[in-house]
């Protein structure tokens, strides 16, 4: 019986700790967020990461233009693990890149980023990219359109396109281009690439997305960060081939 108390006692300890180190964790990472201490003609909304302030232009119509905070949590943990993901002189793809943040960090670490969304978005997201790494980069970033599932393999040859890294910050919610996006995963990530993934839980959806996508690679958990609903995920493929191989090996 006391025992059993004492295990209750520390299993309610544990979660309190669990409790507090995520609400740390979520408040260390919002408060990279500025805002301008002056309301001008063109709104932005600063970040700082790499000891640089970066300037964020969104337009209120679109997904990809407004900042979603799991695209701030990425640049945390690739800021803060620099030593560990190191990415200098890596190629790096970023999918749905939104309005670039994660681009733009991940181009100030020193990677040779591609940086992807749908022809709507790279508008905005070629002007922040453009703004914030010009001179302060090794590599300038490469800003394109990639529309999940669309002429990925003319886009992006495997035999010439290997990317290290693919990076995304919150690409999965109630959209009907799921499986375009599985797949377009699937193409990109080769052998040696590192999928760096951050996820934010909306609704069922999301987690049967979790389950088919731990059948194809597999998923380390590196932030669990129920505040914010967020998982960053590290990803590799579980099999050496990729979805088309295996269809044109078996056909062979
Ligand atoms: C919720 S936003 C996240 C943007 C950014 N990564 C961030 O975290 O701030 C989802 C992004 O996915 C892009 N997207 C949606 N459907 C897409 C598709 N079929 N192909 C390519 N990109 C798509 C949107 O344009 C948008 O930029």
């Amino acid at each position: 019986m006391e025992t059993q108390r004492s295990d209750v006692m520390e299993d309610s300890k544990t979660k309190e700790e669990g409790v507090a180190a995520d609400a740390e964790l979520a408040k260390t990472i919002m408060d990279r967020r500025f805002y301008p201490s002056l309301l001008g003609p063109e709104p932005w909304e600063g970040y700082i990461f790499s000891d640089l302030k970066i300037r964020i232009k969104e337009s209120t119509d679109l997904y990809g233009a407004v900042l979603w905070p799991s695209a701030m949590v990425l640049c945390h943990f690739l800021e803060t693990n620099r030593d560990e993901y190191n990415l200098k002189e890596k190629n790096v793809i970023e999918l749905g890149a939104g309005t670039g943040l994660v681009t733009i960090v991940s181009s100030l670490l020193g990677a040779k980023v591609t940086s992807t969304d749908l022809p709507d978005v790279l508008g905005n997201l070629q002007f922040n990219v453009m703004s914030n790494t010009k001179d302060r980069c090794k590599y300038t970033p490469v800003v394109t359109d990639l529309i999940w599932g669309q002429d990925v393999e003319q886009r992006f040859p495997r035999a010439t396109h290997c990317f290290d890294y693919i990076l995304a910050a919150d690409v999965v919610y109630s959209h009907p281009y799921l499986e375009e996006l599985m797949d377009t995963f699937d193409h990109l990530c080769q052998k040696n690439t590192q999928i760096l993934w951050a996820m934010r839980f909306r609704l069922d959806p999301e987690n049967s997305f979790v389950d088919r996508f731990r059948e194809r690679f597999h998923l380390e958990e590196l932030y669990n960060l129920p505040s914010l609903s967020i998982k960053l995920y590290r990803a590799w493929r579980k099999d050496k081939r990729t979805k088309d191989q295996g269809e044109g090996e078996a056909a062979a």
